[in-house]
């Protein structure tokens, strides 16, 4: 029997990729291992969002190159960077043995039959049309013991924002036809899944047949599903179908994750993010009208090319003004082929000890928000959805409120119930108590506690 060990880089979009990578190995008489050390194939399943991925990758690969010494095994590059590098990449690392797209998982058995077989180095990345790509539909099985799961509904990104490499790397736009999200989701339900989230680069722009807002409220009705999460959005694709969707459906939990990327309008507009920063804000207090409390988080790059002072001072009068929950902030980092970093030194680069400046003076704000938010909390009871024993701990529980935020407390119910739990304390980003009462059971009892999932992987 061969084992395999993946190791995933980036998003969810990549860890979803790996899952169903396993899912054709295992078909292949593939089994995972924890270790890398026993594997016969490696696979670094790659994100490019940022050059820091890249080189993380670069670096884990010169590792796994001393297993293939000590015991022959084959290793493979997919993901971004794949795509991205395509042929350059066996130029480059001359002893990896193939590199394949994200359209190419379902011909990893062909490939590596190629890589066996004809001692050959494969490159396979090739993009399926969009009216041929077929979703690979999740195994259920694979899912058994979770609570929460993601499930992918579009794939590739058709805007043009100028920082941003994932149209190279991801393609068109192909969403995944209704019915198919829907038959999915309700598998999940049959073995204990109690909440989804609907994933892909940019999700409200969704078009499989009904729109997103619509998705959203059928998959809130599927028996079993009790909470429904999405990410990533667009803000211009925020609709008042979908806001409304956020007033009448309790069971779309409220979160939101809307990007924003800078507070300054010209920045936006180097970006090519085709919204100004007052009709961004107009989406957003009508979304707060229309759901009380939702939670707001985005992402924010500091030093885009040009970017000014004055310009970064809005971004964090953005940041007081809107109070996120939390905020996921990078450091510019030019992409290979993308308009700014085409533009760059046209735009004037900023130059890095600026950048990490004011990356160091937006977090420290954003932190203290998300201090004074959740700190509010402490003495209130949540929902809290059990997702298993704590990381930190194992004799406390872990889970998660509807606002998504995460909770350590004392207590005993089993993943998948619902309880009551009363915050006692509270850092930036956690919250911590003790449970109070069951709301409600698990619909399926899960088999073990804390489920190994079926896939060896390292995410970084
Ligand atoms: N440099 C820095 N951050 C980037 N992001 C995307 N591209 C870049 C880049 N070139 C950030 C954006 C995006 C998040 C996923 O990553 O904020 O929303
Ligand atoms: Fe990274 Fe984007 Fe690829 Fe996800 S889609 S792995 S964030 S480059």
């Amino acid at each position: 029997m061969k084992r395999y060990f993946i190791h995933t880089f980036g998003c969810q979009m990549n860890v979803n990729d790996s899952l169903r990578m396993s899912e054709v190995l295992g078909k292949l008489e593939y089994r995972p291992t924890p270790v890398p050390e026993e594997a016969d194939l490696i696979i670094l399943n790659t994100c490019s969002i940022r050059e820091k991925a890249e080189d993380k990758m670069l670096s884990a690969l010169g590792r796994y190159r001393t297993v293939k010494l000590a015991r022959g095994t084959l290793l493979g590059v997919g993901g971004c960077v794949a795509q991205q590098e395509k042929d350059k990449l066996l130029k480059k690392v001359p002893y990896l043995d193939f590199v394949f797209g994200p359209d190419s998982i379902v011909k990893l058995p062909e490939i590596i039959g190629r890589v066996q077989g004809e001692r050959e180095r494969v490159v396979e990345t090739a993009w399926v049309d969009s009216e041929e790509y077929v979703f690979p539909r999740a195994d259920p099985e694979t899912s058994r013991g979770k609570v929460t799961e993601f499930v992918t509904v579009m794939k590739g990104c058709d805007n043009v924002c100028s920082f941003c490499v994932v149209p190279h790397t991801r393609g068109r736009e192909v969403s995944r036809p209704f019915p198919d999200v829907l038959a999915e989701v309700a598998d999940l339900a049959r073995v204990g899944v109690r909440e989804v989230t609907l994933i892909g680069q940019n999700v409200n722009s969704y078009r499989g047949g009904i729109s997103f807002a619509q998705l959203l409220l059928r998959t809130a009705e599927v028996p079993g599903i009790e909470r429904v999460r999405f990410t990533t959005s667009h803000p211009h694709d925020l609709s008042d179908e979908l806001i409304e969707a956020f007033r009448t459906q309790p069971k779309i939990m409220p979160h939101f994750h809307l990007p924003v990327q800078s507070g300054s309008n010209p920045v936006l507009k180097r970006m090519r993010r085709d919204y100004t920063v007052a009709q961004y804000l107009e989406r957003l207090e009508k979304l707060r009208a229309a759901r009380p409390g939702i939670a707001m988080t985005t992402d924010i790059i500091v030093g885009f090319p040009g970017e000014t002072e004055e310009d970064f001072a809005l971004t964090l009068e953005l940041t007081e003004k809107v109070r996120y929950d939390n905020q996921f902030s990078f450091i510019y980092s030019p992409r290979p082929k993308t308009g700014a970093a085409l533009k760059e030194d046209e735009w004037g680069p900023v130059p890095h000890e600026v950048k990490i400046e004011r990356l160091e003076r937006l977090q420290k704000i954003q932190r203290r928000i998300s201090g004074e938010v959740t700190a509010a909390l402490v003495g209130q009871e949540v929902e809290v959805l059990v997702e298993g024993p704590s990381r930190y701990n194992p004799l406390k529980r872990f889970g998660r409120t509807p606002e998504n935020r995460t909770v350590n407390f004392d207590g005993d119910a089993p993943a998948g119930s619902f309880v009551k739990v009363l915050v006692e304390s509270a850092t930036p980003n956690q919250l911590a108590g003790k449970q109070m009462a069951v709301l409600s059971p698990p619909t399926v009892m899960p088999a073990a506690e804390a489920p190994q999932p079926e896939i060896s992987c390292v995410v970084a």
